[in-house]
């Protein structure tokens, strides 16, 4: 699988470093993206170490507007052929929503909605040609329910997944697949990014991350890894969204 490559957005550290991790130890070559040179560096080296596959990495802001162009122009300049694009990168905010700048909210939306939505449609017409090709988009639990004080991220979520199962339903018999993953609280760099603390129940990014890419290999549509967020996932959405408001609500 020498020159077929996994493209990774957010691939520096967290679930998106993991599921890079995943891809090439199935033998894909990586395009490893993100938007702070030095971390990138420091995981294309650990990557590089670990694995015997081509790592490339590609620094770009995908909180953006034009930066899924800019990274798609790049990889064709570059000739790398991507069967599997990984749609990871997102930040979330918190606050009531008055309250969050514009431009703060403007740049997750950005990063979160409209770059997969572009990346997608840009690597699409590619993997439909050939018949074959794999588009993991990371949603979250968050995206089964509204999020008071954290809304736009949450919304953000729930448009990746119903994106998501569109954009499967489409592509089922043009020979791709398309996921969903849907993380429940991941011990990341996530929550400090939020200015809260990591709740001491969430899940290692490497168990997230072997339980998406286990279920994108098994064809499947949505994935929740983990047994409590499965059983989270029943819990009717008024009560998911009382809690959620408790959760992310400062005083
Ligand atoms: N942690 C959780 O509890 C949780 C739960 C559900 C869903 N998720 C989702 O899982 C995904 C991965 O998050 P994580 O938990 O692994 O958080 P993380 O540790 O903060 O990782 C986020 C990744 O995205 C990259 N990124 C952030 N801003 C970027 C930008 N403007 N341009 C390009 N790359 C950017 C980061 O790298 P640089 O900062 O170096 O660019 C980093 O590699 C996100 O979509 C998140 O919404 C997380």
């Amino acid at each position: 699988m020498d020159n077929k490559y996994a493209l990774v957005t957010g691939a520096a550290g967290g679930i998106g470093f993991e599921l890079a991790r995943c891809a090439a130890g199935d033998g894909y070559s990586l395009i490893i993206v993100g938007s702070n040179e030095d971390r990138l560096k420091t995981a294309q080296k650990s990557l590089e170490s670990e694995f015997p596959v081509n790592v490339v990495a590609l620094v770009q802001d995908l909180s953006v507007p034009g930066s899924a162009e800019g990274l798609y122009g790049e990889v064709e300049k570059r000739g790398l052929d991507v069967v599997c694009l990984v749609n990871n990168a997102g930040f979330g905010t918190i606050g009531p929503a008055e309250t969050i700048p514009l431009d703060k909210d403007e740049r997750m939306l950005t990063l979160n909605v409209i770059t997969p939505t572009e990346l997608c449609k840009l690597f699409l017409p590619q993997m439909y040609q050939k018949h074959s090709g794999k588009i993991l988009n990371i949603a979250s639990t968050g995206a089964f329910n509204p999020g008071p004080y954290t809304g736009s991220y949450f919304a953000s979520k729930s448009y990746v997944l119903s994106y998501t199962k569109a954009l499967r339903y489409e592509a089922k018999s043009r020979g791709v697949q398309v996921s969903a993953l849907c993380p429940g609280t991941t011990r990341t760099r996530f929550f400090e990014k939020e200015g809260m603390d990591t709740p001491v129940w969430a899940m290692s990014p490497e168990s997230v991350a072997r339980a998406g890419w286990r279920g994108l290999r098994a064809g499947c549509g949505v994935i929740v890894p983990g047994m409590m967020n499965k059983l989270i996932r029943l819990v009717p959405s008024g009560i998911k969204t009382f809690f959620t408001a408790q959760m992310k609500k400062s005083d």
